[in-house]
């Protein structure tokens, strides 16, 4: 009997599928179709997968072309399959030319036509219109962002707004962009969401113009400085049914949801202690050292270890203190945060002018959860346990700048896939926010000199 395999991710099945389907059948007696997993298409950059796996595999069967069905989650599985099934062909469409040599060692590689016009990305592009996209301000994270926006289908950058025309000019020219302007009416005017990457004691205004105006809004963190204004911006989009999300990148990656669903799933028994650190050395001219721009590490950093502290022991602390010591402009330069919950502590470090460790550690009553610095580009995780054998290791993907993840969450919300709102819910951003005010008002804080 010839055994033939395929693989695909085959979202939104399409004519183009079943041809390829129906050919590789032909080759042999037996097919098998192997489909990606959600968490493989994500690890692989593919980041607009619309079906879930059920509704994909759901699909396939129905052709009646597939003998069996095997699910594919993670790199290397190719080769392992063939031998496990003894294929004797592999089948791929010819958009994938000469990119499966190596697997000719193990059977034979056949390389099907691909069926012209017509693909997932093809149907994607005409059921959704594309989301106009558009960026407040013009600095270094803008400068990250941009190039990210390519990775993800349904979008476009199309502008940038800066009340400083020249910077506007700068960097449309730097990225393409079909326009820039220091007008913010006229900037709505043209676009569908906005990117604010301002600084952050100018979220709050843009974020409610932005929604006042009708357009989604995917705003950096902080997202603003006071819980109530947090509180109130989301108040406002929900009314007007528009999605608004705090883009903190970590809580979109693919390895932190992981990190949270082992954390979560009782491996390490119950969570009692959490530290998270995340420093980074800087000098000079710059926004994070001016107390003007709200800088300081905790309005700078702080998102980040309260995202992994609030998604793991929720928003219900009981006690908030702060340790922090500040230079000669009231900028805070290391901050230590201590939370206080009913069963547990927590602790984040943060730091523009001490350096550390940027690790995570979940301590739990069975074990601990080691996530390799720097933990917020989450990569690579360990649970030890006393019987040290048990251990085990995880390994996941950070694809470029990571802002990748939460932009598509964005657009995917945008296009009516309300499910993927539960990376950072409103109640956890607005707990974040409360948390910076606490500090900003001084509460509970203990300052010394740096
Ligand atoms: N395929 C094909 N003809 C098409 C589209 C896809 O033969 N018009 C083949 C691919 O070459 C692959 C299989 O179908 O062998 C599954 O491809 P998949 O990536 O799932 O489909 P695409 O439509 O190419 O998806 P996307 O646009 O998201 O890349």
């Amino acid at each position: 009997m010839k055994k033939v395999i395929t693989y695909g991710s085959f979202d939104l099945f399409h004519y183009g599928h079943y041809r390829l389907l129906k050919r590789a059948k032909e080759l042999g007696d037996y097919l098998i179709v192997g489909v990606t997993t959600e968490q493989y298409d994500e690890y692989r950059g593919k980041l607009n997968v619309i079906d879930s796996l059920m509704e994909r595999i759901e699909n396939i069967k129905q052709t009646g072309l597939a003998d069996e069905i095997i699910i594919e989650d993670h790199e290397g599985q190719k080769v392992k399959d063939i031998q496990k099934y003894g294929i004797d062909i592999f089948v791929v469409g010819s958009d994938w030319k000469g990119k499966f040599e190596f697997l000719k060692q193990y059977c034979d590689v056949v390389y099907l036509e691909r069926t012209k016009g017509i693909s997932s990305t093809m149907i994607r592009q005409k059921n959704y219109k594309i989301v106009k996209l558009g960026i407040i301000g013009s600095g270094r994270i803008a400068t990250r962002f941009a190039p990210e926006v390519k990775y993800v289908s349904g979008t476009n950058l199309e502008g940038v707004y800066n009340p400083s025309i020249h910077s506007a000019r700068r960097f449309a020219q730097q990225f393409e962009l079909k326009f820039f302007t220091d007008d913010l009416e006229a900037f709505f005017e043209k676009i569908d969401a906005v990117y604010i990457a301002s600084p952050h004691n100018t979220h709050y205004e843009y974020i409610r113009k932005a929604l006042e105006q009708g357009k989604h809004v995917l705003s950096e963190k902080p997202m603003v400085l006071h819980a109530h204004e947090a509180e109130e911006v989301y108040h406002i989009a929900k009314e007007k049914g528009l999605i608004l999300l705090e883009g903190i990148k970590t809580a979109y990656a693919p390895g932190f949801l992981q990190l949270l669903a082992i954390a979560k799933s009782g491996r390490i028994g119950m969570i009692r202690d959490m530290e998270a650190c995340f420093t980074k050395l800087v000098a000079g001219d710059i926004r994070e050292l001016k107390p003007e721009e709200n800088g300081g590490s905790v309005t700078e950093l702080a998102s980040y270890p309260l995202l992994a502290i609030v998604k793991l022991l929720g928003t219900n602390y009981k006690d908030l203190r702060f340790d922090t010591f500040v230079d000669e402009n009231g900028i805070d330069l290391y901050t230590k945060i201590h939370m206080k919950y009913e069963k547990s502590v927590a602790t984040g470090k943060v730091g523009l002018g001490v350096k550390s460790e940027g690790q995570l550690l979940i301590s739990g009553t069975q074990g601990y959860i080691h996530v390799e610095a720097p933990w917020w580009k989450t990569q690579h995780f360990e649970i030890r346990h006393e019987e040290q054998d048990k251990n085990e290791k995880f390994f996941s993907k950070f694809a470029g700048d990571g802002l990748r993840y939460e932009l598509s969450d964005f657009i995917s919300m945008i296009n009516g896939n309300e499910r993927k709102g539960f990376k950072l819910t409103p109640k956890e951003s607005v707990a974040i926010a409360e948390i910076i005010e606490a500090f900003l008002g001084k509460e509970n804080t203990v300052t010394m000199k740096y």
